[in-house]
């Protein structure tokens, strides 16, 4: 949440910040804004409401020119997202971009009031601001001022700090939230992530929990949680500012579906053996054969990925599962088997609750393993064992393929499980794992039916309410699918196990509340079939998303069908997933919603 840049340059800044900016856009775009130095060393800034193209105006109309400068994207945490609140804040001494909440902003804040700290915005950024300030006033050096109010400040947070007549010094300090520190020639960069300075370097240094980074333009000095001088590794990251073009798509959202079959085929390339074609997943330093028991945590899209893999690990490789959104877990105090696992999933490998989960696993003793979409995130560099997925940046904020990687991911630990603990013969896991290796083949033929979910959007685009039903692991995509639809329609939109529906829900079936029921031809279809006969003896609107064998079960009074390809129940969920990302697509490209960045919300969810 939130963005951050920041340049100490050799040229003009400001369109190197803007450009960072636009790559950061997808954490929040609330405002925006810049703060440089001018020639005499002042502090200058542009702030706009809402998103960077208002920015742009505004730096039209009222240019600003630097070799130095700080940035940041906003996604609003106190105060309302206007001009005031837009970040930088600034003071005559010292400027500051910050991601993040600080949680004793109410103290320090009356503090600073009885010292005479006139405060212009509702946010806690600008008690961090003015803390700085107030050490400055007092004759503290800008470094030591930025020590001591970290050495006061609670919360998690990444700051970037840039100092009134201080051209060739930027400060930047990290703790709970991530910053990165760019390397280039006779320059030096600040930024949330290496996305933000693709273009800029391909050399990186991750901060540490509790850094603070002291740049200047020919380098930069680390200091450790105690302000102890400390050496971060330089790595070269593969992140190339090519990658994260639209091309020829009107939308993120849509490119990155079409990515699926592509990334999906990369991810299951790094966990199939080529030669005995069974699940060989990278060294995770755990035995899986030691553990009792799995607990899977996660957030929104990723938690219903691990929803449909405790159908798979309990099913195929007879484990018991539980499965928790993070925010809950990490306050419920649950005991740690330290003889099980905890799995961690995430895109951004950055979501506050669910690494605030992982901490709570660890420092329990518990064994963690984190499947993230991004190698240099803290939950990778914390977790005991890391599974990537290989779904690449992933810029619209609806989760697309970085679901599918999940899935496909989950699907071959279910199976490296089932080997390790000999639920199945190798041949059954090799039949299985000959049907995921198909899953990208047949993800392409999904997407061939894209026109017929376009027209079966048109006919749904102005419900009120949409349904969707699903029953074994093909609830959690019913799931999916409503949490798809209403973020980027803003349609009311609910998900339910089938089955439940009898039990209060299908009160609200009428004949204008679209139902879609997710029902591929497997075990449980006999039983889906029973619920969507419910569902239309009620006059419900029923659309039948199943294979052409399950389509032999509609009649007359089905409303629209969608036809997937006929697969083996075990990958069935992935290539759901595909029409119901498809229909919430259509739907709120006609409703004229903003697809790729729906409102109130941001990609990477860095506060709780
Ligand atoms: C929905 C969506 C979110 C994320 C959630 C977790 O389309 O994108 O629900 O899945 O915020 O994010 P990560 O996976 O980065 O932890």
């Amino acid at each position: 949440m939130c963005g951050i840049v920041g340049v100490i340059g050799s040229r003009d800044v400001v369109p190197l910040l803007v450009d960072g900016l636009k790559r950061l856009e997808y954490r929040g775009y609330d405002s925006a804004g810049i703060a440089t130095l001018s020639a005499t060393g002042a502090i200058e800034r542009r702030r706009a409401e809402g998103k960077i193209v208002r920015l742009e105006d505004k730096l039209r109309n009222e240019p600003m020119q630097s070799l130095i400068g700080i940035a940041h994207t906003r996604w609003a945490t106190h105060g309302a997202p206007n001009e005031a609140n837009a970040h930088p804040h600034a003071t005559e001494r010292v400027a500051m971009v910050h991601n993040g909440i600080i949680e004793n902003y109410r103290e320090i804040g009356e503090e600073l009031i009885a010292r005479g700290h006139k405060f212009q915005s509702q946010t806690d950024t600008e008690v961090a601001l003015r803390l700085i300030d107030q050490y400055l006033a007092d004759g503290k050096s800008p470094e030591q001022a930025v020590l001591a109010a970290l050495g006061r400040l609670r919360g998690a947070f990444a700051l970037g700090i840039l100092f009134h007549g201080e051209e060739d010094l930027l400060i930047g300090a990290r703790r709970g939230a991530p910053l990165a520190v760019g390397f280039g020639n006779g320059e030096m960069y600040l930024g949330s992530d290496a996305l933000a300075l693709a273009p800029l370097t391909d050399r990186i240094a991750y901060m540490e929990e509790g850094d603070c980074v002291i740049l200047s333009r020919t380098g930069a000095r680390f200091l450790d949680a105690d302000g102890k001088p400390a050496e971060r590794v330089v790595r070269a990251t593969a992140i190339s500012g090519a990658m994260i073009g639209k091309g020829n798509y009107r939308h993120y959202m849509l490119k990155e579906i079409y990515e699926q079959p592509a990334v999906m085929g990369d991810t299951i390339n790094t966990v199939i053996g080529p030669k005995d074609r069974l699940a060989h997943l990278p060294d995770l330093g755990i035995d899986l054969g030691s553990i009792t028991r799995i607990t899977i945590v996660a957030c929104g899209t990723s938690y219903y990925s691990g929803m449909v893999a405790k159908y798979w690990l309990e099913r195929y490789a007879r484990i018991g599962v539980e499965v928790d959104v993070a925010s809950e877990f990490r306050y419920r105090e649950a005991p740690v088997d330290t003889q099980g696992l905890a799995i961690f999933i995430s895109q951004s490998g950055e979501t506050a609750d669910t690494l605030a989960a992982m901490r709570y696993v660890k420092a329990q003793g518990g064994r963690t393993l984190a499947i993230v979409n991004v190698p240099e995130s803290s939950m990778a560099r914390e977790a005991d064992g890391i599974l990537l997925t290989k779904a690449g940046p992933e810029i619209g904020v609806a989760s697309t393929k970085a679901f599918t990687c999940q899935l496909v991911t989950l699907a071959a630990f279910s199976l490296a499980m089932t080997q390790a603990r000999n639920a199945l013969p190798a041949e059954e896991v090799r039949r299985l794992m000959a049907a995921l290796v198909e899953v990208p083949a047949r993800a392409a033929e999904v997407l061939n039916h894209d026109d017929d979910l376009h027209a079966l959007a048109e006919k749904i685009m102005d419900a009120r309410d949409v349904l969707y039903i699903g029953r074994g692991p093909c609830f959690p995509l019913a799931l999916e699918g409503a949490l798809k639809l209403k973020e980027i329609s803003y349609i009311h939109a609910e998900g339910y196990a089938a089955g439940e529906l009898k039990h209060g829900p299908i009160a609200l079936i009428d004949e204008v509340v679209p139902v879609i029921v997710i029902a591929p031809s497997d075990s449980l279809f006999e039983k889906t079939i029973s619920n969507m006969q419910e569902v239309m003896a009620r006059g419900g609107k029923v659309i039948f998303m199943s294979d052409r064998k399950g389509l032999a079960h509609v009649d007359d009074r089905t409303f629209a069908t969608v036809v997937l390809p006929e697969v083996e129940p075990f990958v069935a969920p992935i290539l759901y997933a595909i029409p119901v990302q498809l229909l919430a697509y259509h739907v709120a490209v006609l409703k004229g919603t903003d697809v790729d960045q729906p409102r109130n919300l941001a990609k990477s969810v860095t506060v709780e």
